[in-house]
């Protein structure tokens, strides 16, 4: 189609032909494609296909229906090549041959759009900040929505794109309008409070904050404000308390409050937010998700209608999350199942001894009868995740001590990898509040946040022993 013919279409063709974009449920975008051996838009799915006609050509045996499939698992420029030949001699990402001398050929195939073909079974990894465009009657295709394309970087990425990749606060700003108010809860992620009693205000968004388990305040809240969120982590940071998400969901959609639940302390396998009736449910991608301490990522899941608007400000707002990051969330993703069994398991255990130790004071943790929503996380968890908070028998310096003499855990912040990192709250985060201003939010001096790796659960058991031995 040249570029009258694709203005021409402008008020007509409604639908490309062969491609159309979807949305997942989850409201994350991706390529649909239908078969590709009898389309006339073939050129577009195998990029450099005219010039290069040896490459990228379906075997026979899968010609027709079984391309189609394989593409759909690929955006457009990703066509699946298992020949055993194409095995032997390409790397896991390879390209078509094209012709001319090396360094041509090089720059012709970029031109092309690299027609990356794969049998990788990793998904590759997209290094790019912009799409092109072969000609302007594509882009024009494209403006009128006959064509896909994520056009530039900070829209979208294929890696990206199978990681379903958001960001978390740019939700706050999206679904609260300016004056609105919202609700909050006490125990968070202190950067998460910050957020709100500092940044918000400045755009009129004002907060009424509630302790994780009370619903007359919640009502009230309701009551006497125009509340357009209530949002809480559920389990909290670091007292893992939990909000019942059931009812808060139920009261606030009555007023016509939305409910964004951050579960990151849970997991997506431990906790389902979004089926308790939650309307967002976001999470730190850099914790459980991604597992591995390398990665700094989060995701924000819910109805496609929602998760538009969030998109909407983020594209303006930009922190598009790079390739390289998307693929260690695909790849931390594959283990997550396995990891949470593990963390949960010993978690819990953990949890138990430390109650029981005469050199520990007190343990938060919902997995045990003596947490005050031990209840609600039995109904509403499938497994309390990996994290302990406890407070040791001593003071500041007596909890260093004992933080000290630990030899698995690394003391850093974070949590929810498969390393174990423990940390003392007091110093690793509140530090520069008084010891009064800490106490304020229940930090005190001998608070311990433990996040429980995958290590040997015997292992952990003698290594935090041993360190309390030592106190
Ligand atoms: C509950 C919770 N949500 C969100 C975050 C923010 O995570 P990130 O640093 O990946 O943005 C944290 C960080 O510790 C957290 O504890």
């Amino acid at each position: 189609m040249d570029v009258a013919e694709a203005l021409a279409c402008r008020e007509g063709l409604k639908l490309a032909r062969d491609m159309k974009w979807s949305k997942l449920q989850s409201g994350h975008l991706r390529f649909e494609c239908r078969s590709i051996p009898t389309s006339p838009d073939r050129r577009f799915l195998l990029p450099d296909a005219e010039n290069s006609p040896a490459k990228a050509k379906p075997p026979s045996s899968r010609a027709g229906h079984g391309l189609s499939s394989l593409i759909l698992k690929f955006p457009p420029n990703f066509v699946r090549q298992p020949s055993i030949k194409a095995r032997r001699n390409r790397s896991n990402i390879g390209r078509g041959s094209g012709g001319g001398g090396r360094g041509r050929q090089t720059k012709a195939r970029e031109r092309l759009g690299g027609g990356i073909v794969t049998d990788a079974i990793t998904t590759p990894v997209v290094n790019t900040s912009a799409y092109f465009f072969k000609k302007t009657a594509d882009l024009i295709d494209f403006k009128e929505k006959r064509r896909a394309s994520f056009e530039y970087g900070r829209y979208g990425n294929y890696t990206t794109i199978v990681a379903e990749e958001k960001i978390s606060t740019v939700m706050l700003m999206a679904l609260v309008p300016a004056g609105g108010h919202l609700v909050t809860t006490t125990d968070c992620y202190r950067k998460t409070r910050i957020f709100i009693e500092t940044i918000l205000p400045k755009m009129g968004i004002t907060a009424t904050v509630i302790d994780p388990a009370d619903i007359g305040g919640l009502e009230t809240a309701l009551e006497k404000n125009n509340v357009a969120l209530f949002f809480t982590e559920s389990p909290t940071n670091p007292f893992l308390r939990c909000v019942d998400i059931e009812l808060v969901s139920k009261l606030c959609h009555d007023k016509g409050a939305l409910v964004c639940i951050d579960g990151t302390f849970a997991t997506p396998l431990n906790q389902k937010a979004l089926a308790l009736g939650a309307d967002i449910i976001l999470h730190s991608a850099t914790k459980y998700i991604g597992g591995h301490n390398d990665v700094l990522a989060g995701s924000i899941s819910g109805p496609e209608k929602l998760i538009s608007s969030v998109r909407t400000l983020h594209h303006i707002l930009g922190g598009a999350l790079n390739p390289n990051a998307a693929y260690l969330i695909i790849r931390g993703m594959k283990t997550l199942h396995l990891r949470i069994q593990q963390q949960n398991s010993t978690a819990q255990r953990m949890a138990e001894i430390l109650e029981a130790h005469p050199k520990i004071r007190h343990v938060y943790y919902p997995g045990l009868a003596s947490h005050p929503e031990h209840d609600l996380a039995k109904r509403q968890m499938n497994g309390f995740g990996g994290v302990v908070s406890f407070e040791v028998d001593g003071d500041l310096l007596t909890t260093a001590k004992f933080i000290d003499a630990l030899r698995i855990p690394y003391i850093a912040p974070s949590f929810g990898g498969c390393e174990s990192i423990v940390d003392q709250p007091a110093i690793m985060s509140y530090w520069d509040l008084s010891q009064s201003e800490r106490a304020k939010y229940g930090i005190m001096d001998n608070l311990v946040r433990f996040s429980f790796g995958v290590e040997d659960f015997e292992d952990l058991k003698t290594d935090v022993l041993q360190a309390l031995e030592a106190i």
